[in-house]
Order: structure tokens, then C-alpha cells, then sequence
């Protein structure tokens, strides 16, 4: 059986930030540090990661570092928390070492020394490095506070948990384990839990209970007629549920899983007819959250999930929205943090000779071809249902939603005591006197934008808005996908002199 690890950082996560540490009397244990992994020593193998610059510079002495290292190991044995190994490395982050990207060079290491399971392994530290550095392993990271962690906290990513300290990130670990016991037990026994994923929250269910699909379709108040996207955990399920693989899909498969991007594939027979809608094909994906992975390892089951909101409603990015939205009619809500990438998969089909496009999401359609060629951007006439992410109306806030208008417009209704909202890209238009604004990326950032977009939209839904009027952003990279979304999202001009019109302005 493969071992989970904790990959502690040594200065400011287990000891106090000095600086340079010379001897061995400089180390100060972190308050809480031994009550805090005696608390998992029994679940986890203890390593030490330790960034240490000072030896390239030649502010440090190998030997010295040693002795350092040894004292603290030793120190922790005392306390019977023993560390299997330490790790340094020497480099300067302008090196680009391999110690940290793009492989994360000890974590592999050590998996492969110690057969460690990395999926089921943390990495704490407290700069944005060490929870990246567990990324790009396949492990998870959390962030702490103590050391430079209030300092560098402006650096870290949105979707990386945030904990205070040592003991905190541990108690966050054991919380997180329970969650999924449980999430994981309900739905093996057929019940609806909402999962978190690198796009947005799904309602998941196993894909091989079509009673418990049933329920998703329910609480969803989805149609019949929608199918389902089935969520994977490792690239050999996928022979499970789909056959006839083209070379081309298991390209992108090999390539960008776990990720943002769906396959719709020619289905095997033992997927159930209510998962694909009686369709002769299934849509695949194995998503990029260590969270939903391993739901799904330990429910032992491929899990169904579209996203966690009300048919035709704003997917929800964070746990909180899901609980808003169908808090009570889900058997668990499991929180995996605010999503990374904010908006849904990229669907693409291989039922014909040339793949077709069916959702731009998550991955740009640059980033496709670039790797398999051309793809077909014409929906198919052949293909029914459309996805439903297709409607011409979906993805949509109540508040009546503009992507056409001028200034001329806004005064217009400002001046009929309208309340108006903006949901901006980079803030060009916010000089105007909305009632409230939502900057996406101030910076001009596609993915930031995409990140925070379902997030703005459900805050100025919430804030007693006659309309809201909606910025372009550039269709290039993920602003294919905020655009397609903002399109379904907003309401047709209905005249055809193309004068901006609200039939159902309140
Ligand atoms: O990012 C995502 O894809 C999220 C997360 C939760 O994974 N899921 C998601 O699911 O967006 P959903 O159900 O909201 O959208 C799935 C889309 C639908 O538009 C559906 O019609 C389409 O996938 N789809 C599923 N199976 C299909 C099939 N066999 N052929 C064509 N379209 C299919
Ligand atoms: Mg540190």
C-alpha cells in the first residue's frame, strides 16, 4: 500500500524565520509544531523541504546546514515524530531549479523512494512556492501564515487554502479526510454530493446508479433530454466508459487531464441511458482538484456531475454558492475552496472525421489545435440534444443582463431611476455612476477574469439591480469562453433598428 506524506518547510513553518541559521541554538520550534504532527504521525511519513540560497550564495556552509537539519530531526525524534528525510535545496529562485519546477524534483523522489501516494500528500509551507511546488507534483498545498506567509500573501493563487499555522493546516487536513469518508460513503450508497472541481462545483452521483442520476436530474430541475458529463480519476477509466478512441482524443487526453476539457466519445454499453440521455455517445472528463479525485478513487465509482446550480442558473464557484442555491436538497457539500479556473470544461466531440467544438471552457481552442489540427466551430445539425450549455439563454443571473449598450444608454435608464450594475473587465467603463461594480481583472487578465466571473455576476444578482450592463472582453484564450457565457447570460436587443431594448425590464 502507497503512504501518504507531509512535506513540511522548515523555516517559518516548523521553526521561526531568522534568516540564515548558523547553529544549532538559533532553532526555535513554532509554538504547537509537536502537539500538531504527533496529532497525524500515525496517517502520514514526516519529510522536510527546505530552501536554503544562502549555500549558493556563500552565505552558508553545507556543514553548517547540516548540523541545523540534524538538530531539528533529532529534536522531533525526541518527540517521537520522526522525518524520513530532508531536502534541501541550494539554489536561488532566479536559477529555475529543477528542485521546484517543472518537475518538483524531491516530491518525485520521494514517491518513488518511499512509494508515496501524492495524491493523498500535503505540502505546507509558508511561501507561494511550496504550495505550487505540491501541485506540480500531483500533491496538495496549504499555505500558512507563520514565517514570510503574511508577507508573500499577495502572491498566492486564489484557490490555495489559507491556514494560520502549523496545527491549523493540520486540523484542516483531518477535516478534509473526514469530509471525504463521508462524501465518498454517500455516494456509494446512491446519494447527490456536491463536489468541488478546478472549473466550477458539480452535483455528483455514481454514474453506474441511474436512480441516484435521477436525483441529480431532480434537484437540478434539469430536463431529460441533457446529458451528463461523466468525472474520471485516472486516464485507464476511460476504457471503462468509452470505446473507439481516436488518436487524436487521447492526445488531448494525455496532454490536458486532469483538466478543464471534456470528451464526448462513442459510449460503451454499460454506461446507463439516463447519464447520456439515451445518446449513443458519453462525455468524459478527469478534472484538475485533488478533492474530486480522489472522491472519486474512494467511491470507487466514475461520478456524474453537471454543474451544482438550478437549471439555467450561474454555476457557483465556491461552496457558498452551492449552499445558497440548493443547500438543502444535497446530502453533502464538499468544499474544496474557490474554483481555479471559473469556468466550465472545453467540450469538444469525436463523433465525426474532424472534432467539433461544442463548449469553449476551460481550455482555449488555441491551445486544441495547436496540438490535433483544425476543429470544427459550426454547431452540428445532427446533434441532438444541443448541450444545454448551447440554449441561447443559460448561464444567466434573474437580473436582466446587457452586453449591448453605449453611455447613451446608461444615462438613459439612469435617468429613469433605474439601479444598474457593471460587471467590468478591466474597470474602463467604472467612472460612470453605477450602483455597483464588479472589476474582473484589473490587471487585464483572461484567466483572472474567468476566475471571478460567476462570483461577480452572483454578487450583483444579489444586490437589487434593475440590469446589469456587461463589458466585451477580447475573444482570444479563455475570453472565448467568458464571452460564449456573457452572450447566454445577457438578453437579445429584440428591434431590429438595433436599438437596445428590455422586453422584461422590471
Ligand atoms: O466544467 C465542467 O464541465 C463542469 C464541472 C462540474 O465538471 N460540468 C458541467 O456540466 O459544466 P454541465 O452538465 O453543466 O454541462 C455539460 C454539458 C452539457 O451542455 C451537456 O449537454 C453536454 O455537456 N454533454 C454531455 N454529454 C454529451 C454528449 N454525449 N453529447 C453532447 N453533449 C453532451
Ligand atoms: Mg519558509
Amino acid at each position: 500500500m502507497k503512504k501518504p506524506a507531509l512535506f513540511l518547510d522548515r523555516d517559518g513553518t516548523l521553526i521561526e524565520e531568522k534568516g540564515y541559521l548558523h547553529w544549532p541554538e538559533e532553532v526555535e520550534f513554532l509554538p504547537g509544531v509537536f502537539q500538531a504532527l504527533k496529532k497525524i504521525r500515525d496517517r502520514y511519513l514526516f519529510f522536510i523541504v527546505t530552501h536554503q540560497p544562502g549555500l549558493s550564495s556563500g552565505q552558508l556552509k553545507p556543514d553548517e546546514v547540516e548540523k541545523i537539519n540534524n538538530f531539528i530531526k533529532d529534536r522531533l525524534a525526541q518527540e517521537g515524530i520522526i522525518i524520513e528525510k530532508i531536502y534541501v535545496c541550494p539554489h536561488l529562485r532566479e536559477e529555475n531549479c529543477e528542485c521546484i519546477k517543472p518537475k518538483p524534483y524531491f516530491l518525485l523522489q520521494a514517491a518513488k523512494e518511499f512509494s508515496l501516494d501524492l495524491l493523498n500528500s500535503y505540502v505546507i509551507g509558508d511561501h507561494p512556492v511550496d504550495v505550487e511546488l505540491a501541485r506540480n507534483a500531483g500533491a496538495s498545498g496549504i499555505y500558512v501564515l507563520t514565517g514570510h506567509g503574511t508577507k508573500h500573501l499577495h502572491e498566492l493563487a486564489h484557490y490555495f487554502p489559507v491556514a494560520a499555522n502549523l496545527e491549523e493546516a493540520v486540523d484542516l487536513i483531518l477535516k478534509e479526510n473526514e469530509a471525504l469518508i463521508k462524501a465518498s460513503k454517500i455516494i456509494r450508497q446512491g446519494g447527490v454530493v456536491a463536489f468541488p472541481t478546478e472549473t466550477v462545483y458539480g452535483l455528483g452521483a455514481d454514474a453506474f446508479n441511474p436512480l441516484a442520476v435521477a436525483r441529480v436530474f431532480e434537484i437540478k430541475a434539469r430536463p431529460y433530454f441533457d446529458p451528463l458529463i461523466v468525472h474520471i480519476a485516472s486516464r485507464q477509466d476511460l476504457e471503462k466508459l468509452a470505446e473507439g478512441i481516436s488518436e487524436k482524443a487521447r492526445k488531448l487526453a494525455e496532454k490536458f487531464w486532469p483538466g478543464p476539457l471534456t470528451l464526448v466519445l462513442p459510449k460503451k454499453k454499460e454506461v446507463p441511458e439516463i447519464v447520456t440521455s439515451g445518446l449513443p455517445s458519453v462525455a468524459i472528463r478527469m478534472p484538475r482538484h485533488n478533492l474530486t479525485l480522489r472522491l472519486i478513487h474512494k467511491a470507487e465509482t466514475p461520478i456524474v456531475g453537471p454543474s451544482a446550480n438550478p437549471f439555467g442558473y450561474l454555476s457557483p464557484t465556491t461552496a457558498q454558492h452551492v449552499k445558497e442555491q440548493l443547500g438543502s436538497k444535497v446530502d453533502f457539500i464538499l468544499d474544496g475552496g474557490p474554483c481555479e479556473v471559473g469556468v466550465e470544461s472545453t467540450i469538444l466531440s469525436f463523433l465525426e472525421d474532424v472534432p467539433r467544438l461544442l463548449r469553449p471552457g476551460g481550455v482555449a481552442l488555441e491551445e486544441i489545435e495547436n496540438l490535433i489540427g483544425p476543429v470544427n466551430l459550426s454547431p452540428s445539425s445532427k446533434l441532438k440534444p444541443e448541450a444545454p450549455g448551447m440554449l441561447p439563454r443559460h448561464y444567466a443571473p434573474r437580473t436582466p443582463t446587457c452586453l449591448d449598450w453605449s453611455e447613451k444608454d446608461f444615462w438613459r435608464w439612469k435617468n429613469q431611476g433605474k439601479r444598474i450594475g457593471l460587471l467590468s473587465f478591466r474597470g474602463e467603463m467604472a467612472s460612470l455612476p453605477f450602483d455597483q461594480i464588479e472589476i474582473l481583472s484589473p490587471k487585464g487578465d483572461l484567466r483572472q477574469a474567468a476566475a471571478s466571473l460567476f462570483a461577480s455576476l452572483y454578487r450583483l444578482d444579489k444586490s437589487s439591480l434593475d440590469l446589469i450592463l456587461v463589458e466585451k472582453m477580447p475573444e482570444i484564450g479563455l475570453g472565448r469562453a467568458i464571452m460564449d457565457r456573457l452572450r447566454r447570460a445577457s438578453w437579445r436587443r429584440k428591434n431590429k433598428n438595433n436599438q437596445n431594448s428590455f422586453p422584461n425590464l422590471p
